[in-house]
């Protein structure tokens, strides 16, 4: 099976503060670093996420259907895009990490697939435009003061 990306939204259903969101990443870049994956984690202040996973398909697929929708902490998890990619995008981060505000996660929202269209695609491909908002995005932004390495 070749590359594969994939990405998803969600709500958390528990405050993220600080030392969960550290927990959080510590895991999930040991994880991902043990399963070649790369990726990028945004979390937003009123705690929603929007995560770009990117890997070996089966690998991908299984961390997202298995644990990931599984995860009590969060739910309404929402694919805005998935299927096979010529290059990974996030090469250098086993999960990056950014803060974004609500516009911000609007915006990307936005140049996901319509709903209406997902009615017939019920596996979107991921949208250049989207993809290449989340590299301006991660371009511009600085990590958050708290070290989340
Ligand atoms: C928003 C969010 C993103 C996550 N991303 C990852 C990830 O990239 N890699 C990973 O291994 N776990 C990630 N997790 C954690 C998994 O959902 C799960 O808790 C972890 O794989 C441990 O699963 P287990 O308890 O079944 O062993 C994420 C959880 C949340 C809430």
């Amino acid at each position: 099976m070749g590359l594969y990306h994939l990405l998803y939204h969600s709500q958390a259903l528990q405050p993220f503060d600080t030392p969960a969101l550290t927990a959080l990443l510590h895991q999930a870049r040991a994880f991902n670093r043990e399963h070649h994956l790369s990726g990028l984690l945004l979390h937003t202040p009123d705690d929603r996420f929007f995560q770009i996973l990117e890997g070996e398909e089966d690998v991908v697929r299984t961390l997202y259907y298995d644990r990931i929708v599984a995860d009590p902490r969060h739910h309404h998890c929402r694919l805005v895009g998935a299927g096979a990619c010529a290059e990974r995008s996030f090469a250098d981060w086993n999960m990056g990490f950014r803060v974004a505000n609500a516009a911000e996660l609007h915006a990307l929202l936005a140049a996901a697939t319509p709903a209406e269209l997902l009615l017939f695609a019920p596996q979107p491909r991921v949208r250049p435009e989207l993809l290449k908002l989340l590299l301006d995005f991660v371009a511009h932004h600085e990590l958050e003061s708290i070290s989340y390495a």
